[in-house]
């Protein structure tokens, strides 16, 4: 006995065809015109699309950073991903200080025991000694196949370029990937004290200490390494036009480089979001900053001409206001601690968040809420708005990052013998995006009284429904790892 989803249009990253789908067990089982209901379960999807469900390959939950931790986990987070049509994720372990890559994997296997939808995880190098070059290789037997660089964060992630030369040597030799966070990260720390100690404190002098340049010359210089060693790179939330041109003349050169941006950066502008009165400019603060209407048209266009693969949305939340309790305290105390534990003692506590940074933007804790909205608002502002067929739109949130990142046919497609990860969107619904309604752990929401037409009205996971209109049927443990495999292609 299966479920056979009737008459939907079967979106794919090539095709739309009307057609049904036969799923049984977990599996994809039947493609076909007029499958006869026999015994089945039969949902009607008359009228609705039948996507493969969304796969967001850039995530930060439970991060230890800026002082605090992000609040959304692998509990809420999972649940937020789901509501808005994502059902697989990949996580950023950290590599502690000192200790191993698989210390921090063990670490990210703890958080992730709640799991309610699907995860698979990066490895953030952030400390390569000569046993940390030997462990790397026995990644890919843990099915953890993408290493992330920081190029910017000094004195927190930051590596040097000899570190990020080195990587990708040994990652090139094993068909791993290697990604990279293209900041300047110097530059940064240089530019950085100058604005504070000019009384440029306000939440939009972030924008000022992390000028395009820097991301394009970070970006520059990864594509330059990845030419020079051909491992492949992944760049990680582009936002601007120097960026976009470096990695464009690096794919023109046939370098195996990629990149992504994030669905805010197609939205919110230094303007009109981070130079916000009242503070209220920091919950708009990320890194790389948000940047011009300009930007968003240089980004727009990248997405479709195919300079960029995919669509993620380095979702790494915090309260606007949080710090209910004694903050300096907590964090000194917290920071790097256990939190859960805290929390549960007192459930009236909110962790410290972006108002760590009053005073100093320099303290507020970089990230934004994004997991949820990412479907719905690239839906409405590309597909509506006929920057994106269909078809893109599938490629670049589903179908893509599946296949960079080695789990493709598995994930990402809607085709037999594929997980049944089945989003059935209904084009013509409407809905306002806020933080009165979404999942999110946080009090605000970036779009905020955004109306978007395009929302998820079921959300099916390995052929379980874990979303029904605004019920939530996932459950804790539910959510499984995905080992991904290497030799991925370069797309
Ligand atoms: O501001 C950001 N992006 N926070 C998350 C960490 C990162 O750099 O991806
Ligand atoms: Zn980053
Ligand atoms: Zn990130």
């Amino acid at each position: 006995m299966g479920v056979l989803f009737k008459n939907g249009t079967v979106v794919t990253a090539s095709d739309m065809t009307q057609a049904d789908v036969l799923v049984e067990g977990e599996i994809i089982t039947l493609i076909g015109q007029n499958i006869a209901p026999g015994g089945h379960e039969v949902v009607d999807c008359t009228g609705k699309y039948l996507l493969p469900v969304g796969i967001d390959v850039h995530t930060h939950l439970d991060l230890a950073f800026g002082g605090t931790y992000s609040n959304d986990d692998f509990n809420t987070g999972h649940r937020a991903a789901g509501f808005g049509g994502t059902t697989t994720h990949i996580d950023f372990v950290i590599q502690p200080k000192g200790g191993s890559l698989h210390d921090g994997l063990n670490v990210w296997r703890e958080k992730a025991k709640p799991a309610q939808i699907d995860y698979a995880f990066h490895m953030a190098v952030t400390d390569l000694r000569p046993d940390v070059m030997d462990e790397i290789p026995s990644m890919v037997a843990e099915g953890v196949t993408s290493l992330k660089l920081f190029m910017a964060y000094k004195n927190v992630f930051q590596i040097d370029d000899a570190t990020l030369f080195k990587t990708m040597q040994i990652a090139a030799q094993h068909g791993m990937i290697v990604m990279v966070h293209a900041e300047n990260g110097d530059v940064e720390a240089s530019l950085t004290p100058a604005l504070l100690a000019a009384g440029k404190t306000d939440p939009k002098y972030h924008a000022a200490s992390r000028p395009p340049e820097i991301e394009g010359e970070a970006t520059n210089r990864a594509v330059v390494m990845s030419g020079l060693t051909g491992c492949a790179l992944y760049v990680v939330h582009m936002t601007c036009e120097s960026a976009v041109d470096a990695l464009r003349r690096g794919r023109t050169l046939g370098y195996p480089v990629m990149g992504e941006t994030c669905v805010q950066y197609f939205f919110l502008t230094v303007d009109d979001h981070l130079a916000q009165p009242d503070f209220h400019g920091a919950k708009f603060v990320c890194s790389p900053p948000i940047r011009s209407t300009h930007d968003q048209g240089i980004l727009w266009q990248a997405v479709k001409d195919g300079t960029l693969q995919v669509v993620s949305t380095d979702h790494c939340d915090f309260w606007f206001e949080g710090g209910v309790g004694p903050v300096k305290e907590w964090a000194e105390a917290h920071n790097g601690g256990d939190w859960h534990t805290f929390e549960a003692q007192d459930p009236t506590y909110r962790r410290p968040g972006k108002e760590l940074g009053k005073g100093n933007f320099a303290k507020i804790p970089n990230g934004l809420p994004a997991i949820e909205d990412r479907m719905m608002a690239v839906w409405h502002g590309g597909v509506n708005s006929g920057k994106l067929s269909p078809q893109r739109f599938v490629e670049l949130n589903c179908t893509n990052p599946a296949k960079i990142f080695g789990m493709y046919p598995k994930k990402g497609a809607i085709a037999v013998g594929s997980d049944a990860d089945i989003l059935v969107w209904d084009p013509n619904k409407t809905h306002t995006l806020s933080a009165k309604t979404h999942h999110m752990h946080t009090d605000y929401n970036l779009f905020e009284g955004m109306e978007v037409k395009g929302v998820p009205v079921q959300v099916y996971l390995r052929g379980s429904k874990i979303v029904d209109g605004d019920q939530w049927h996932g459950k804790n443990g539910n959510g499984q790892f995905v080992a991904r495999k290497p030799n991925a292609p370069v797309l």
